[in-house]
């Protein structure tokens, strides 16, 4: 075994996995923009403090699964920062740094790229993971919380998913959250004795995080908690009732859970997450997300309302292959340049130079090797032309090989960039 492994959870994403990533990477750019989203990038790692304050200090995500960065020496540095684990604490961290309220609303922002919890590694549970993700800050909705159930739902179908469920409730606000979770406090502790150790640690902290749990011996008593969707205010109901109005219009189907909570603090109203078809208890969500109306608050800005989601491109890679998909192959180059002279790498370097910054995709073989090892070497990479320079270069051609057709023909070098352009389109698209 190599002496160094990528570490536990992460992974190497080879050319076959990273070009499925960059097709959904692609989709997901191509349709938040179709949306009016626009791209950013915010740190890899923000100060803890923007975790703990957004997220919540009491959530798995911050108490257990923080990647926090040690960098300088005394100790004041030490805690000070961590690597993202979601990006909405910082994009909404962005928002406000850059006066961003003073923009029309609502701000519609996207960013895809990875992100890191120190979770238990399993399969499409990992350490380092992909997220596409998008918020839209400073619109209360509904119709906004809707049309952002409809993208996720796009997205799925676009890359090729089926039968993605999409799971929604209201989780309240703090008009009506706060005695809520009172009572389903109330009914936990009156099972305390037979709440397992975990969860009767949560249950001071955070009672809401007990309907989330996987544990066997929870399910009864979860089953007979009480709901939030019995307590939510006049004005949540009628939030919930607007967003379930705008998807009903525009046909998307989902489900109202209303045990569905979120491992993040920061959710108000609006709730909602992916999964695959036939969910069983254990089944991950491919992704999540909901309204968030006191975070830019949190952040230190002006009380604006906010909702966004982030959608799990690993388990999307994940669930496109259980569902039989083939990858997409990742790109390889069209023309190989080659040379009868077997030493001649100069000659070869030089037309694949000038043909590459005519655009083409190429690669010069820079072996000194016999020609025929030059061409199968091309054909087994999956070009479609070799180029063969020779001592015909004197008189102002090559032969350009058709590696699928194995048929070869004369080219004067002035036209070498326009027939080959052709070449490769007709390969691509057919004959006209
Ligand atoms: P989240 O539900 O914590 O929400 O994560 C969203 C998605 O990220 C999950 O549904 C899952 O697909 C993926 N994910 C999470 N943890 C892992 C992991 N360890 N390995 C692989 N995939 C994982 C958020 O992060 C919120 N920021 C979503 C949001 C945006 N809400 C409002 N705006």
């Amino acid at each position: 075994m190599p002496r160094f492994q990528a570490p536990r959870g992460t992974r190497d994403l080879l050319p076959d996995e990273r070009a499925a990533f960059l097709r959904l990477e692609r989709i997901a750019q191509d349709l938040a923009t179709r949306y009016g989203y626009q791209l950013v990038e915010t740190p890899l790692f923000e100060q803890s403090e923007v975790f703990e304050r957004g997220v919540g200090s009491a959530t798995d995500v911050v108490e257990k699964e923080l990647f926090r960065v040690q960098a300088g020496r005394g100790d004041a540095e030490r805690e000070r920062w961590a690597l993202r684990p979601e990006p909405t604490a910082g994009i909404v961290r962005a928002y406000v740094q850059h006066g961003m309220q003073n923009l029309p609303q609502p701000v519609r922002l996207t960013l895809t790229g990875p992100m890191f919890r120190y979770d238990r590694p399993q399969a499409g549970r990992y350490r380092q993971f992909w997220q596409f993700d998008v918020e839209a800050i400073g619109d209360a909705g509904p119709g906004i919380d809707a049309e952002i159930v409809e993208l996720g739902a796009r997205f799925y179908r676009e890359a090729g998913l089926r039968d993605v469920v999409i799971r929604l409730n209201s989780i309240g606000d703090l008009a009506c959250r706060p005695a809520y979770v009172e009572r389903l406090r109330a009914h936990f502790v009156q099972h305390q004795d037979r709440l397992p150790p975990l969860e009767r640690e949560r249950l001071s902290a955070n009672p809401l995080r007990l309907l989330d749990s996987k544990d066997a011996a929870m399910q009864p008593l979860i089953a007979a908690a009480p709901t939030i969707t019995e307590h939510l205010c006049p004005a949540c109901v009628e939030h919930l009732a607007g967003v379930r109005a705008h998807l009903d219009a525009l046909g998307i189907a989902y489900r109202i859970e209303p045990r569905l909570v979120r491992g993040l603090d920061y959710y108000t109203r609006t709730a909602f997450e992916f999964f695959p078809p036939e969910v069983d208890g254990a089944q991950q969500a491919l992704g999540g997300g909901g309204r968030y109306d006191g975070l830019v608050e949190l952040m230190g800005g002006r009380p604006t309302p906010g909702i966004g989601f982030g959608l799990g491109l690993d388990r999307v890679v994940l669930a496109l292959a259980a569902q039989g998909e083939q990858p997409p192959a990742p790109p390889h180059v069209a023309v190989v340049v080659t040379s009868a002279d077997p030493a001649d790498t100069v000659t070869r370097l030089r037309v694949a130079t000038d043909l590459r910054a005519a655009g083409l995709a190429v690669r010069a073989d820079l072996a000194v090797r016999k020609l025929s090892r030059q061409l199968e070497g091309a054909a087994r990479e999956g070009a479609h032309f070799a180029v063969i320079c020779g001592d015909e270069m004197a008189h102002g051609h090559v032969q350009v090989r058709d590696l699928e057709a194995g048929t070869q023909r004369a080219v004067d070098l002035a036209d070498l960039e326009r027939e080959l352009s052709r070449a490769e389109a007709r390969h691509r698209h057919g004959p006209a």
